[in-house]
């Protein structure tokens, strides 16, 4: 483990998965919608497994990287902290942070926006993975870059 928690091994995972977002920006057309995705997340994190479930359910090809300490990853992916949830996923070249449903990952992939990615900020009540009974908080999908610019995608 080197100083920030981070090992070697998934830091060589984030890079191939930064390489990854890098060549699916430089030849979006050439990289098609195979729905692999990697997901970063906390080996303790009981939603996060939840909702690494529900993309299963709904068809992507999930890899899991269990990391004991998710702060760089969020660094390195560039997910500003009122963005940030527990889990961090990549696929066909984009983010998704957090609770994201999947029918909205798959309507990223098809319409495929300018965008970092998705995110659902926190960890709202009633998202894929975070069910809790009755108990829904409403929530954003919400579509981020780098430079800032957001807009909601799904309201929910
Ligand atoms: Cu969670
Ligand atoms: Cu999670």
């Amino acid at each position: 483990m080197t100083r920030n928690g981070l090992s070697r091994r998934a830091f060589g995972l984030l890079t191939a998965a930064a390489l990854a977002l890098l060549a699916a920006g430089l030849s979006r057309p050439a990289i098609a919608d195979r729905a692999e995705m990697q997901v970063f997340k906390s080996p303790y994190c009981g939603c996060c497994a939840e909702w690494v479930d529900h993309m299963r359910t709904a068809g992507f090809s999930v890899r899991v990287t269990n990391m004991e300490d998710m702060t760089p990853a969020k660094a390195h992916f560039g997910i500003a902290p009122d963005l940030q949830s527990c889990h961090t996923a990549v696929v066909g070249g984009y983010v998704i942070e957090g609770h994201v449903p999947a029918g909205d990952v798959q309507r990223l992939l098809s319409e495929r926006p300018q965008a970092s990615g998705l995110s659902v900020p926190g960890m709202p009540a009633g998202s894929p993975g975070m069910e809790q009974g009755e108990r829904r908080d409403p929530y954003a999908v919400i579509l981020f870059d780098q430079k800032g610019a957001r807009s909601v995608y799904a309201r929910y």
